[in-house]
């Protein structure tokens, strides 16, 4: 079975694929976003939804402020000015304790999505079920067994770290960074120097947890999984969303511009 088949059959039935344009279903949203470091002006006025079910594909040149996003996405940066609205809650007027109860909700798998060098597999993925879950050691388990056989990462349960590949080290990272099943996953550039194979083992990854009903935010330099996990992309540029669309709109005459020809590597 080719792995999109694979895909498709593990869809939740409650989930109709994503709410692109409904307003009633923006699961997160910036309004007029500005953030600087000392006198750098780095966002001016970024303004963007994401819908439920949704992945929204963030490209953008290096340093353009695309971590710099999802880390204020989760309050780990304050805004200057603006909004951000995450399930409801405008997180820019909340306290480091409240923003707890986002940070429960929205999963960041970074770059280097770094396990605990001395904990084996199954021990990390254990760590944040037994710190944010009052589930028991038997649940916990279930749910491990469950997460590695989805992930096809079973049998893994008491490898070291160091003992298994990069390519493996980033899938089992972001099965831990999903085990607390938050409604928002955001990816910084989580398939950066991986192999063909591991980069098509994280794009499935994207895509089952997107067919449960999962919104995710996806940074990336990586147009081929861009073009397999995103419904829409958004280009950020000189502080500003640019340019957002589907990538039919983005290289149709009209929807062209900025966005079409940073995809095609033109300098813009
Ligand atoms: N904590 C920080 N202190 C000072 N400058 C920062 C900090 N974080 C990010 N920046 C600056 O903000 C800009 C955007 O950074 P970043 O979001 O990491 O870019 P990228 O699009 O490559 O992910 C860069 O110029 C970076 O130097
Ligand atoms: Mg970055």
């Amino acid at each position: 079975m080719n792995p999109m088949e694979v895909i498709s059959s593990t869809k939740n039935k409650d989930f109709n694929g994503p709410m692109i344009g409904d307003d009633s279903k923006v699961v997160v949203e910036f309004q007029g976003f500005q953030k600087r470091f000392g006198n750098k002006l780095v966002h001016r006025d970024v303004s963007f939804k994401v819908y439920r079910g949704e992945c929204l594909g963030l490209l953008g040149g290096s340093g353009a402020g695309k971590s710099v996003i999802l880390r204020s996405l989760i309050g780990l940066e304050r805004a200057d000015a603006g909004k951000i609205i995450v399930d409801g809650l405008d997180i820019t007027t909340k306290r480091e304790h409240e923003l707890i109860e986002v940070r429960k909700k929205v999963a960041y798998v970074f770059q280097n999505g770094a396990l605990f060098d001395s904990m084996n597999v199954y021990e990390n993925l254990a760590y944040p079920l037994r710190a944010h879950t009052k589930l028991n050691e038997f649940e916990i388990a279930e749910r491990i067994h469950e997460q590695l056989c989805e992930f096809g990462l079973e049998g893994s349960e008491t490898t070291m770290p160091a003992n298994l590949s990069g390519g493996m080290q980033k899938r089992v990272g972001l099965a831990r960074s999903i085990i607390l099943q938050p409604k928002v996953v955001l990816y910084d550039e989580p398939t950066a120097g991986l192999d063909p194979y591991n980069t098509i083992r994280i794009q499935e990854m994207i895509l089952r947890l997107k067919n449960k009903g999962v919104t995710s935010l996806f940074v990336t330099h990586d147009m081929p999984s861009v073009f397999a996990v995103c419904d829409r992309i958004a280009l950020l540029l000189d502080g500003r969303v640019q340019a957002i669309g589907t990538r039919e709109e983005l290289e149709s005459a009209s929807g062209g511009g900025k966005l079409a020809r940073f995809i095609r590597g033109e300098e813009i």
